[in-house]
């Protein structure tokens, strides 16, 4: 049983882009509840390379910008390296501020970073005027690229992607004219919200964007949401394990974050927003979750899909606690994850007794099922690695991970805190 109540840790795509666009602007300013995960470190890090003096105290960075064209590599003038570690966030929005930066940079990161595509993001910013050279020309890492100069862009995104959205939206600061970028489908939407702020000429018309260059931006203080991708996990422990009551505090709520409330109430769970506030352009407020044992399948698919994206894998282990079929589709993006997480959710369910089927853009899981247990891979992904440990709750015998180290990533603290709310 999972009972109590705690503040969350801030939101990784906002801590992101929080370093990002504070160090390309003008002033000085403070981030509080920055999430202190790896990924955000490897951001963080990057961004110190090229210059820009950011000092960490606990949750609080103070970042002193550098202005939009600023940007100063430390060392290697000629060929700056930066390491995203793990960090999809990191170099996808970094490119498009690299591509208005006038010196060269090769990208690195981990082996899962070496396997994602990049194509996506180095195919617009090339027409955009940036030189891109790399594997698999320049899908793969390491990726070198040289900015300066860059045109602006009309462009219709083939992919539902938020990092490729804001990577373009970055670029086309740096542009020569007015830009255009058109979404399919709506995804998060916090590098709007944050530009914004922060002074960018930017106006949204439903899935049109349309940017305007501009000279500078101006840092403005933040503060960082709680990450509801990560309540997710300890709201779904909660969902499926008797007696459970637990309120998160602190949680983002911004719309294009919270399909997985969407599916939980769909689903028959017992789950309820109070006290909901705005801060720094955000919606924030509290989640209360309670054992819900009366779950029922449902389907997910189309334009809930980008608005829970990271979450599949937590409402598959839901899902197996929930009478009838769920069924997840038009969501071939899980694939290039931090791992092919239709393959990494569906092997490991089946592994410790769940019944699940590989469909080419989702799964199908069956239940309601009891879980046995086992050994499952990680395939060191982070959120993988926490869906299973939350698959522990509710089985016979344990579900050992492979690695739970991956977990810091973007949860550090995470067994602390179930410890901390298991009674
Ligand atoms: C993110 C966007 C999503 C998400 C990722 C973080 C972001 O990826 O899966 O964890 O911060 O913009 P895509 O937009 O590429 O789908």
């Amino acid at each position: 049983m999972l009972k109590g109540s705690f503040e969350l840790i801030g939101d990784k795509s906002i801590s992101h882009r929080a370093i990002m666009f504070s160090s390309i602007s003008k002033g000085k300013n403070k981030i509080s509840n920055f999430l202190m995960g790896e990924d955000c470190l490897s951001t963080v890090n990057c961004f110190r390379k090229m210059g820009v003096d950011i000092e960490i105290n606990n949750n609080e960075v103070y970042v002193t910008g550098k202005g939009l064209r600023g940007l100063n590599p430390l060392d290697n003038m000629d060929n700056l390296l930066l390491d995203v570690g793990n960090s999809g966030t990191t170099i996808r929005l970094m490119m498009g501020i690299l591509a208005g930066q006038k010196f060269k940079t090769t990208i690195v990161g981990d082996e899962s970073i070496g396997k994602r595509p990049m194509k996506r993001v180095t195919d617009p910013i090339r027409q955009m005027g940036a030189i891109i050279t790399g594997k698999d020309d320049a899908n793969l890492t390491p990726i070198t690229i040289e900015g300066g100069n860059l045109t602006h862009i009309d462009y219709h995104m083939p992919v539902s992607s938020a990092q490729v959205k804001s990577s373009l939206i970055l670029a086309s600061l740096y542009g020569d004219d007015t830009s255009f970028i058109h979404e399919k489908v709506k995804s998060r939407n916090h590098t709007e919200i944050m530009l914004k702020s922060f002074g960018a000429d930017i106006e949204v018309n439903d899935l049109n964007i349309k940017i305007n260059p501009v000279e500078e931006l101006f840092n403005k203080d933040i503060y960082v949401p709680g990450d509801i991708s990560s309540a997710a996990f300890i709201m779904v422990g909660a969902l499926i394990t008797e007696n459970s009551e637990v309120l998160i505090k602190n949680v983002g709520l911004n719309d294009t974050r919270v399909g997985i409330i969407e599916v939980i109430k769909k689903m028959n769970g017992n789950v309820e927003i109070v006290e909901e506030r705005e801060i720094c352009g955000e919606k924030v407020g509290n989640i209360l979750v309670r054992y819900s044992p009366n779950l029922i399948g449902t389907t997910i698919d189309k334009d809930l899909i980008p608005r829970l994206i990271d979450e599949i894998p937590i409402i598959a282990v839901l899902a197996t606690n929930a009478e009838g079929n769920t069924i997840i589709k038009d969501a071939a993006e899980l694939k290039v994850k931090e791992s092919n997480r239709i393959k990494s959710v569906v092997d490991n369910l089946n592994l410790i007794g769940a019944k699940a089927i590989e469909l080419e853009d989702g799964m199908i899981i069956k239940g309601k099922t009891s879980l046995q247990g086992g050994r499952i891979q990680t395939f060191n992904d982070h959120r993988i690695a926490m869906a299973f440990s939350i698959a522990n709750l509710i089985s016979k015998n344990n579900v050992i991970l492979d690695n739970d180290k991956c977990i810091d990533i973007s949860f550090p603290g995470y067994f602390n805190l179930i410890k901390k709310l298991s009674k």
